[in-house]
């Protein structure tokens, strides 16, 4: 018999919207001039861009024209970090602050700054999995280029609080991005509300395609481009646009503002659902993060005595595709860089999965994995004979 399966892992990615493959497929196959050609099909293929655009901006808040697509939240966050920091270095700001939580995107961009010279600080976080604004005031200097906070967290879900965290930054000059991978789509975002300077999306987190993502960049601010060529995106990313994709997160973009709300409250119903009765069956288990401050869909869970890499194998056999943490770092077997820098020990970084549900999750897919979860561990954990720890 065919296992049934359940998709746990929407925050690695999600299935696409069978819409936005309609919408895709259909300008894959007849909008398939070059947008920057003056002729009908360039100017068919420029209309389907703006139109995108607008759906783009209407999901955070902004004006079409701030909007840069780009090959995704890497391209984005790269193009954020580096477009600022190089374009501020003249003025000699030569200071950029992150935190510890942060995407590889964004920690491997300013490790690769800092090999270049850019002091960098990261800031810690506590057993919450928030960063503190008393920490960010303490590490705010007078040549701060840019802070670059992430605004959900991809592996613990946890809300950071961004509004106040700009302000800080911008009282002492210094630009402010954040990664809203995990929140677009997920959470209503409004960039002046936040009052941020740069937010980095990506479609195939909300039911898009993936090699597609948009970051807002606030009008008037001036970046250095990362990619060099032709005058695309009011030159800030060179490159022929990839129109069927940025359709497709146009699309992604306008199905998601209408279902936010009802969406968000039907999943953390199911993730809260989910979380207690796990914690109420299973002794040694424990959330990871701030449990009031979320995106709805996520949950972090760590289970004592019990290898992650093995729990997820097993799950996988029982048809339940979960994570151990990011997508990009799972298969490494090194602890998450995240529960480590909340500073658990390590018999709760190594145990820890990640269930991240989505649209089409249902009651019925959690009260199976409530149903066979007890089991997969107790089995697991009779392999060992350490005691499990409350
Ligand atoms: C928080 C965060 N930032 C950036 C990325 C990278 O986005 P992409 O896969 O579009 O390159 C991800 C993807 O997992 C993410 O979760």
């Amino acid at each position: 018999m065919a296992v049934q399966r359940i998709y746990l892992d929407h925050n690695a990615t999600t299935p696409i919207h069978p819409q936005v493959v309609e919408r895709m497929a259909a300008t894959l196959r007849d909008t398939y001039g070059n947008p920057s050609s003056v002729h009908h099909f360039g100017q068919q293929a420029k209309a389907a861009l703006d139109e995108a655009r607008s759906a783009v901006a209407a999901l955070v808040g902004a004006e079409p024209s701030e909007v840069v697509f780009t090959s995704g939240g890497t391209e984005g966050d790269n193009f954020a970090i580096r477009g600022a920091a190089e374009a501020l270095e003249a003025g000699g700001r030569r200071h950029l602050i992150t935190s510890a939580i942060e995407h590889e995107a964004v920690l491997n961009t300013m490790k690769a700054l800092a090999k270049r010279g850019w002091r960098t600080t990261v800031l810690p976080v506590g057993e919450t999995g928030i960063v503190s604004p008393a920490d960010l005031e303490a590490a705010l200097a007078d040549d701060t280029a840019l802070v670059s906070i992430m605004h959900a967290n991809n592996e613990i879900g946890t809300i950071q609080p961004i509004g106040e965290l700009a302000g800080l930054a911008h009282k002492r000059g210094a630009l402010f991005h954040t990664d809203a991978v995990q929140s677009a789509g997920k959470l209503p975002i409004d960039v002046k509300r936040l009052g941020v300077d740069l937010l980095t999306t990506s479609a195939h987190k909300f039911y898009g395609p993936k090699g597609v993502g948009a970051t807002w960049v606030r009008r008037g601010l001036r970046l250095l481009p990362i990619l060099y060529g032709g005058r695309h995106e009011r030159s800030r990313r060179a490159g022929t646009e990839n129109v069927a994709g940025i359709v497709g997160m146009g699309v992604a973009a306008r199905l998601a503002v209408p279902t936010m709300a009802s969406e968000a409250e039907r999943l953390a119903a199911l993730r809260d659902h989910l979380e207690t009765a796990v914690l109420a069956a299973i002794p040694g288990t424990a959330v990871n993060g701030a449990r009031a401050q979320r995106v709805p869909n996520t949950t972090n869970i760590s289970f004592d005595r019990t290898e992650a890499e093995s729990l997820l194998i097993a799950l996988d056999l029982a048809g339940i595709a979960v994570s151990t943490g990011s997508a990009c770092s799972s298969g490494t077997l090194e602890p998450s860089h995240v529960l480590k820098a909340m500073g658990l020990p390590p018999h709760r970084t190594q145990n820890s999965i990640r269930f991240s549900l989505g649209h089409a999750t249902t009651a019925a897919d959690v009260e199976r994995v409530v149903a066979v979860l007890p089991g997969i561990v107790d089995k697991l954990r009779s392999l060992t004979r350490v005691p499990v720890r409350a």
